[in-house]
């Protein structure tokens, strides 16, 4: 029995979708059975509830589990959870953990000065160490933060792209693609101690995902840098807390520093999925980025 964690997020709602679109059994983890609700709708999902930091609450989870794709929130303690999630793993008897890891595609990013890939090599290292088999997914930017209201800053209302990264490239990822990848890894023989980076095609500036976005909508986008101190300013006037205000301020500093992407397809090529380009994603999420109707 293989079990997935996080099913109710941005990558974990995608992933389940995968399985179930492929016909792969799969049990899920779900803290809020109200928001688990949907996946009831999905064939061979097997819905169970618990939570990762409360290892009396997993029982049912990882009873005869031998292979889990660990996922879970970039926020709320990321390294607690997972790494008690590990030693509940371990003591249930799970043979194999798939860390959903991340990597920036920056060629010079520091992974140890932004807090969230930092966290991500400390919570690696742990899994190492737990004497579990191990697995690491380590998808670059997702494609699906260019949404709007994902935290990118693409202002659907203005055309816009609002971002403090002057004209640094990144390689982002479809989320799908990962999905197909995890189905795959979740499946695959020989992959034990095996690190698996994976980005999107093309390493993109600012101002070319604002043209391809006005390829695929017929309307125009534009890129509009701005400072650190304005994107925090304006991430603050949308109710964001001073911790992930910290948070993006790293990140954003880290993605000026480091002008080029590295395009990365061997994960894609190792289990045989095609790379989506941002002209793909951004054709089928042609609606989500059309404007939004005023009042
Ligand atoms: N954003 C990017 O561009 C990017 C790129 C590469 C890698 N990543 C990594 O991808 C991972 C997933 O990100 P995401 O955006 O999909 O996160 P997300 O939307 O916040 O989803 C997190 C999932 O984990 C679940 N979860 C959190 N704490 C839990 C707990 N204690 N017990 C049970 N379930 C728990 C959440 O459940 P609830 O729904 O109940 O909260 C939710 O289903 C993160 O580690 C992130 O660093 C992100």
């Amino acid at each position: 029995m293989h079990l997935t964690t996080g099913a109710t997020g941005v990558a974990g709602s995608i992933v389940a979708r995968e399985f179930a679109r492929q016909g792969v059994p799969i049990r899920v983890l779900v803290r809020d059975p109200a928001k688990g609700a949907w996946l009831r709708n999905l064939p061979g999902i097997e819905i169970v509830v618990g939570d990762m930091r409360v290892p009396e609450s997993l029982g049912a989870a990882l009873d005869g589990v031998d292979r889990v794709l660990m996922i879970s929130s970039p926020r709320d303690d990321m390294v607690g959870t997972q790494c008690r999630f590990i030693d509940a793993a371990k003591a249930a008897g799970v043979g194999h953990v798939v860390k959903f890891s991340g990597k920036e595609s920056g060629t010079t990013f520091d992974p140890q000065a932004f807090r969230g890939t930092r966290w991500h090599l400390e919570i690696e290292r742990y899994l190492e160490d737990s004497g579990l088999a191990w697995t690491h997914l380590q998808p670059s930017q997702f494609m699906q933060v260019y949404l709007p209201g994902a935290l990118t800053g693409v202002d659907a209302g203005r055309g816009a792209i609002v971002m403090p990264i002057g004209d640094s490239r990144l390689a982002p990822v479809d989320i799908e693609d990962i999905a197909r990848v995890a189905v795959a890894v979740m499946a695959a023989d020989g992959i034990e101690g095996r690190a698996y980076a994976m980005t999107g095609p093309e390493a993109l500036t600012m101002t070319e995902v604002a043209e391809l976005l006005t390829a695929a909508t017929g309307r125009p986008y534009r890129y509009e840098p701005v400072t650190a101190g304005q994107k925090r300013a304006l991430h603050a006037a949308e109710g964001f807390p001073p911790e992930v205000l910290d948070l993006l301020d790293e990140i954003y500093a880290g993605r000026r520093g480091s002008p080029d992407a590295v395009v990365d397809l061997s994960t894609h090529r190792t289990f045989g999925v095609e790379p989506t380009t941002f002209a793909d994603f951004a054709r089928r999420h042609a609606g989500d980025f059309a404007p939004v109707p005023s009042a």
